[in-house]
């Protein structure tokens, strides 16, 4: 469910109309609802009231200020993996015991700003990273709550790039070699091994494989208490698909329904660490038709966006609804075109042989289920300034972040003074 809808011939953000924002804003444009963003947070967190969780928004699927602000201030934590996103998550003001932090490879000087924090706790990914905190925490003289996280080896049926917890992958530890680190716990003199941590992995649409995961925790769990091991946290990551094609997934109570029964057994605090789910539907990428170019083979709609802006369907060969600002009566296309960007790469498609309805040049067109892993994975590839971004509340509409320029791109470049013939 979102707001971004049809009224009359007008695709609309909740009240406003996507072509309106294209004149006042420019393109490529990403605009978000804030309706759409705060209703999945709240889904959840209704879904899984009985455990009454700590939902930590995973700031890397968009961690543009105004969508972290408008999270934390209704109670959302935060999930993070690196200082830059620690120093997002200071500036605003997500109190630090809601600020999970995981990543394979943390700096000592990540480490260190996390623990002065005091941020909940860090998912730790492997031994010598946990040897690595107790060292760093043993020189601030800090007691440091970690959680470990686990491998738990299952199948999340979704693209290979995205999928984490399979042995074959660099993420978390495997169920015997953690349970070896819990025998050991009291060398590490500065931690506190206060929970567990699994993030299986990404755009996820069925239940089993969280359910598999969940329940090898729930064993592992016990097998530690059976040996006097007492933990504080479940932290069962995030990875909750949504609809970008004709997927069906699960919803958000049909999700709790099968993972509830499990997690009240473990009679842990559960953190849960969504991005997509919360931030995926509440925003879309606005672009406009340059040309439109027929060749002996295709025919290309050539539009302002590139994979700068969205990388997903270069990276993943991701599937996005395609949907213009305006529909009206004109022909349809009948035949199939690729939607593709300026960039100078054959990568830089959106959609490959799609059937488009209504286009011409100087039309928009809104690139829906861009709210994450959009603008959070833009670059500024073919010194491309990157978009502008919005966020719409019923009919008010708020830049929440400024197209870049051309002095923004060279800020942070010297050319030394031999090459100026100095
Ligand atoms: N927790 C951890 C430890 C993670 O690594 C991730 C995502 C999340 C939570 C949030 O996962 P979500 O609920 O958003 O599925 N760029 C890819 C997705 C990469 C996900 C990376 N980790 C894409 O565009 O599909």
């Amino acid at each position: 469910m979102h707001e971004f809808k049809y009224k009359g011939n007008y695709l609309c953000c909740e009240d406003i109309k996507v072509l309106d924002l294209t004149k006042q804003f420019g393109t490529p444009l990403y605009v978000y609802s804030y309706h759409t963003l705060i209703d999945h947070f709240v889904k959840l967190k209704i879904a899984f009231q009985e455990v009454e969780p700590l939902i930590c928004y995973s700031v890397k699927a968009n961690s543009t200020l105004a969508i972290l602000k408008a999270l934390v201030d209704k109670g959302a934590g935060l999930d993070i993996v690196s200082g830059g996103e620690l120093s997002r998550a200071m500036k605003v003001g997500c109190p630090a015991e809601k600020i999970v932090y995981a990543s394979v490879g943390k700096t000592d000087r990540e480490i260190e700003e996390a623990i002065r924090r005091r941020i909940l706790f860090f998912n730790v990914e492997s031994l010598p990273e946990l040897e690595n905190i107790n060292r760093i925490a043993r020189g601030l003289n800090k007691i440091v709550n970690v959680a470990i996280r686990i491998n738990p080896d299952v199948e999340p049926k979704t693209h290979k790039f995205i999928t984490t917890g399979k042995l074959t992958n660099k993420f978390g530890i495997d169920f015997n070699s953690a349970y070896k680190i819990f025998l050991i716990r009291n060398k590490f003199s500065h931690l506190n091994i206060c929970g567990l941590h699994i993030h299986i992995g990404s755009q996820i649409t069925e239940s089993t494989p969280y359910v598999a995961a969940i329940t090898k925790m729930a064993k592992f769990i016990a097998k530690l208490k059976r040996r006097g091991i007492d933990l504080e946290y479940l932290n069962i990551g995030g990875g909750l698909g949504i609809i970008y094609d004709k997927e069906t997934p699960q919803t958000a109570q049909k999700f709790a329904q099968n993972a509830l029964p499990i997690l009240k057994k473990t009679k842990l605090k559960i953190i849960l660490e969504p991005g997509r789910f919360i931030a995926g539907n509440a925003g879309i990428l606005v672009t406009k038709v340059l040309y439109i170019k027929s060749t002996p083979k295709k025919k290309f709609v050539i539009v302002d966006a590139g994979m700068n802006d969205l990388l997903r369907p270069a990276l993943y060969d991701a599937y996005h609804q395609i949907l213009p600002a305006r529909t009206d009566n004109r022909a349809p296309i009948t035949e199939k075109v690729d939607i593709v960007g300026p960039i100078c790469e054959s990568a830089d498609f959106f959609a490959k042989d799609r059937r488009l309805s209504c286009v011409e040049e100087g039309d928009y067109l809104a690139i829906m289920g861009a709210g994450a892993y959009g603008f959070s994975m833009s670059s500024n590839y073919n010194s491309r300034r990157r978009a502008e971004e919005v966020l719409v509340i019923k009919d008010k509409v708020f830049v929440i972040r400024k197209r870049e320029t051309h002095t923004n791109l060279t800020r942070n470049e010297i050319i030394p003074s031999f090459l100026l013939g100095l």
